[in-house]
């Protein structure tokens, strides 16, 4: 499935007919991590030419074709308007196959300097948000698609308009190949998990569920195939272990008999790592941003430790206030930032010299301004 529309161009002619950036080192020359001051399109291309499928971790947060100026206000900076004199940030005016047009050119630059294992995170509202997950399965391919996340990003808001409030956006995670680094986030169980989930408790108090011991497939010739206490596995399934490891299992007191002698294993709360995190994730935005859409630390945080390991290199060209440069550096990461608004770079370079000195003792960073 693809989108069509009047203003797209050629995959070709995005690659070969944009120019690059020329930079000026405003300062950090050299240093791995870089923080640019330019429109990310030129930039891109010109990182393209250094960086070439050696980036691990992509995330944007683009603007979501809001048709709207966002402004820094202490008190208000996450409201649109454009009447009063707070300072303008960014514009958000593109709209429709035009706003499509330029994400989807600086997606197919994005894909370029991915590595194979690398990741991207799309961060978007929901009504743009399903044009643009058919722009990111165009260019990164259906099958590289991993999940769109739901994220709760405020309280309930009880808007007059006849429809449902809205406390959600969404991200969308892409990998550019089948097998991206991935460090599994687990969460603990809460209290309701462990009564619901782990409803038994043994003779010394620790707490269990019981699973079959056989599981799905056929193993026609494996041991774990056969006949063990005189019982067969059902059909299409096989033990979880050869006959001898059961023996093994029923001596430990790890199988739990049924009265009418079905075995099951039995499972132990304190053995489990936690539970797998689902695809609706609440992390809010902070309460007193410093910048306009100023995302979650914590949210950032969360997604550069599960798709990049220490060292690697982490990608935001939308940055604003450099909140996934923070993540990245506090997680040992690599980074580059780029953003086109002067009060971004501003937030971003204020943000990084603030960070605790343990920390920013190493932080070295270029910046770069377009010429
Ligand atoms: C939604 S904000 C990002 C906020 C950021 N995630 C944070 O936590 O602060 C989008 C940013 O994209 C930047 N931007 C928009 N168009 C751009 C372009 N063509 N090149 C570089 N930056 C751009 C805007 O200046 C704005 O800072």
């Amino acid at each position: 499935m693809i989108l069509t529309y009047k203003n797209k161009q050629a995959k070709n002619d995005i690659i070969s007919g944009n120019s690059k950036a020329k930079f000026e080192v405003i300062f950090g020359v050299g240093a791995k991590n870089k923080l640019i001051h330019a429109d990310n399109l030129s930039a891109l291309k010109t990182l393209l030419g250094d960086y070439a499928a050696k980036v691990d971790l992509i995330y944007i947060d683009p603007p979501f074709a809001t048709n709207g100026h966002f402004k820094i206000s202490d008190d208000r900076a996450n409201t649109i308007s454009s009447s009063n004199g707070d300072a303008i940030a960014y514009s958000d005016t593109l709209i429709g196959t035009d706003f499509l047009e330029f994400l989807r050119e600086r997606l197919i630059f994005l894909r370029e300097l991915l590595s194979e294992r690398g990741s991207i995170y799309l961060h978007i509202d929901y009504k743009i948000g399903h044009y643009v997950k058919i722009i990111m399965d165009e260019v990164f391919g259906i099958n590289n698609f991993r999940n769109d996340i739901t994220r709760i990003k405020c309280n309930p808001k009880n808007f007059s308009r006849k429809a449902y409030g809205n406390i959600k956006d969404v991200i969308l995670f892409y990998s550019k190949s089948e097998n991206p680094i991935w460090n599994e986030p687990r969460l603990p169980f809460s209290d309701a998990d462990e009564e619901r989930l782990f409803k038994k408790v043994d003779k010394d108090g620790r707490r269990y569920t019981t699973i079959p011991l056989h599981a799905p497939g056929e193993t026609a010739n494996g041991k774990t195939g056969k006949e063990w206490r005189g019982i067969q596995p059902p059909k299409g399934r096989h033990w979880r272990s050869a006959p001898a490891a059961l023996e093994e299992w029923d001596k430990q007191g790890l199988i739990e008999w049924s009265a009418n002698g079905v075995p099951r294993k039995k499972n132990y709360l304190d053995e489990k790592n936690g539970k797998k995190m689902q695809d609706i994730w609440e992390f809010k935005d902070p309460q007193y941003p410093q910048y306009p859409t100023e995302k979650s630390l914590d949210l950032l945080k969360f997604i550069v430790e599960a798709s990049s390991n220490e060292g690697d290199l982490v990608l935001d060209c939308f940055c604003g206030s450099g909140t996934t440069l923070i993540a990245a550096q506090e997680l040992g990461r690599n980074w580059i930032g780029i953003d086109k608004s002067e009060q971004a770079i501003k937030v971003a370079q204020k943000k990084l010299a603030k960070m605790p000195s343990s920390l920013f003792s190493n932080v070295e960073y270029e910046f770069l301004k377009e010429l």
